[in-house]
């Protein structure tokens, strides 16, 4: 089997404003045993097909510290909120990717509920804010 590099996830660099999906790759199902490839590596590279022409960028991660919540990735966008996605499974790279497109296009920096794909409404585990973000009081 080829590896995640080869079926298109990259590592490299990103100097771009472009969204990133970040997967992480030695996520497993909770409860089942350790197994190659690893769902999340599965994910990645499914995610990362689904993402092909779409402008997104997918990035391999080793843990997002989520491990207990199944397989994890984090969707970010420069000048927006960071989202952190559990219970994932292994169909998700084009809700993944769908995702990323309209945080990138959300004037607001905040990914909408509508229209976001199921798999990012219930598997929601918290969002970041963007680095110069004040709360208005
Ligand atoms: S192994 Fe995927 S979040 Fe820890």
């Amino acid at each position: 089997m080829s590896s995640v590099r080869d079926q298109g996830v990259t590592d490299s660099a990103v100097s771009t404003d472009a969204a990133i999906v970040y997967v992480c790759i030695t996520c497993r199902h909770p409860g089942e045993p350790e197994s190659e490839p690893r769902p999340g590596a599965i994910l990645a590279a499914a995610t990362a097909k689904a993402a092909e022409g779409s402008g997104v960028v997918i990035k391999p991660v080793r843990c997002l510290a989520n491990c207990t919540r199944g397989l994890s990735a984090v969707v970010r966008c420069n000048g927006c909120w960071t989202y952190v996605f559990g219970g994932l499974d292994v169909a998700c790279g084009p809700a993944l990717v769908d995702g990323a497109r309209l945080l990138a296009c959300a004037a607001d920096g905040i990914m909408p509920w509508r229209g976001r794909p199921q798999p990012l409404k219930r598997g929601l585990i918290a969002r970041v804010p963007p680095v110069n973000f004040e709360e208005l009081e």
